[in-house]
């Protein structure tokens, strides 16, 4: 049967890569946008016209051309959050109730999902994971031990169902001596935040999504967090609590795997991440310093400093196989245009002293080995095609395709939708 085709664009890093910014700029070539996986835990940055808004539940497709947006069931919603969110752009004059169509399978993070984040985290004390302490953990582990609430639940004997659930939390937190905390006033926003969630269109995404695809409709999922955050490939146990990965848009929107057409795998020239965890690239030293400040390298949801350092092949390497990346798109290549040389790992040197190309096991120890590029030393910010690139930046952009085997088919060379070069 003929039908429409779905592409997905994630991350291949840890996160915050600039999958917000290139999802707005591929809206217009798409009916559909759907989120698969995630929560609030995501802070997706627009920025166009000189205005600056950051996404974290709602998809990065609301901006263009009035395409619907999905939130799939895959993702976590907290009904206070994603109303704050969306009042937010309704107060800026965009009109979301239309647009935005709610799964009723999505898992409804509860205020005591996110004192329970809390509370884990200061369990483990020096090993904490640095989430963001949206709830993210609690209410992926409520879901997978069967005990979750949903979207759908709100529509029938809600308060009898969120009373159960909130005592069982309560006991937990209890089990745990955590007992400093008040949600009174949390709770009410809460409250309010489910009532108006009813006004949108809560659906069976999944049914929609194939009736979509059988009417030759197109759609882009839009990934949260990056592949070393995926809890079964990432970086465990400083991952996130949900599939990031490509195979997470099938689970997170009911897709059969053999609808997946384009993967785009979204990168930085250099790396950064938030939170704790090993880091084999990472840099303490002015440089590091260097990109945060040119990147602008603070969390956009905590606001946390992130940790910055140099591009990681290997890691690379291995999100693009776990994720079947057929296009890099390769972002914030203008932070390093003043660099006279820059580097990138080629390989690892492991803790007992042998190395390896393969991302190992555990990335704990591990020691990047460096291979220096030469920089191009080039404002490129303003250029418009690929034709205006010095010829250092095309040989950087040369040894990345042929390292990952894997086309390069968008550079971004600033924050806003217009500082996007497509390739030929
Ligand atoms: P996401 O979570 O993957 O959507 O990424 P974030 O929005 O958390 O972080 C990316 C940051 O880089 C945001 O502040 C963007 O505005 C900014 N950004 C995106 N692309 C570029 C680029 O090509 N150059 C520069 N300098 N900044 C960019
Ligand atoms: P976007 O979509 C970067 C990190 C947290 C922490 C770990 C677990 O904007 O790229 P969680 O709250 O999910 O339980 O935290 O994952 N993390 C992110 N880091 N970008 C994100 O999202 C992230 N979402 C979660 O910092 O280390
Ligand atoms: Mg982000």
């Amino acid at each position: 049967m003929n039908t429409g085709k779905v592409d997905v664009l994630l991350g291949l890093q840890w996160g915050d890569e600039g999958k917000g910014k290139v999802v707005d700029v591929l809206t217009p070539k798409y009916d559909v946008i759907a989120r698969f996986q995630g929560g609030p835990n995501a802070g997706h940055t627009l920025e166009f016209e000189n205005q600056k808004y950051v996404l974290r539940s709602i998809p990065s497709g609301i901006f263009q051309g009035g395409k619907l947006n999905i939130i799939g069931n895959g993702v976590v919603l907290a009904p206070d959050l994603f109303m704050k969110e969306a009042q937010e752009l309704e107060k800026s004059g965009h009109e979301l109730k239309s647009r935005i169509h709610i799964s009723k399978k999505a898992h409804l993070i509860m205020p005591t999902h996110r004192i329970l984040d809390q509370a884990y985290e200061a369990a483990r004390g020096k090993g904490k994971v640095g989430t963001t302490g949206k709830g993210i953990g609690p209410t992926y582990t409520d879901k997978t031990s069967r005990n979750g609430l949903r979207v759908g639940d709100i529509l029938d004997r809600f308060d009898e169902k969120y009373q159960a659930h909130k005592e069982r939390h309560l006991k937990m937190l209890k089990a745990l001596n955590y007992s400093d905390f008040d949600i009174t006033e949390t709770e009410k926003e809460w409250m309010e935040g489910v009532e108006y969630l009813k006004q949108f269109k809560l659906v069976d995404s999944e049914h929609e999504i194939n009736r979509l695809l059988r009417q030759q409709k197109t759609i882009l999922c839009e990934g949260a967090q990056g592949t070393m955050l995926d809890v079964d490939f990432g970086s465990y146990p400083f991952v996130t609590s949900s599939n990031t990965i490509c195979a997470g848009a099938c689970i997170g929107l009911g897709l059969g795997p053999r609808m997946i057409g384009n993967v785009y795998g979204i990168m930085k020239a250099y790396c950064t991440r938030v939170g704790s965890g090993p880091f084999p690239t990472e840099l303490f030293d002015e440089t590091g310093k260097q990109l945060r400040d040119l990147g602008h390298e603070y969390g956009a949801v905590t606001g946390r400093e992130r940790r910055c350092g140099w591009v990681d092949l290997i890691q690379l390497r291995y999100s693009v196989m776990v994720n079947g990346v057929t296009h890099l798109i390769l972002m914030k290549s203008d932070v390093l245009d003043a660099m006279k040389t820059i580097k990138a790992c080629v390989g690892y040197k492991l803790p007992d002293g042998t190395t390896t190309k393969e991302l190992p096991f555990d990335l704990e120890g591990v020691e990047p080995i460096y291979q220096e590029l030469e920089g191009w030393q080039t404002d490129m910010t303003k250029m418009t095609s690929e034709d205006e690139f010095p010829a250092a930046f095309k040989k950087y952009l040369q040894f990345i395709e042929e390292f990952l085997e894997t086309p390069i088919k968008i550079v971004s060379i600033g924050p806003d939708r217009a500082q996007t070069v497509i390739r030929k």
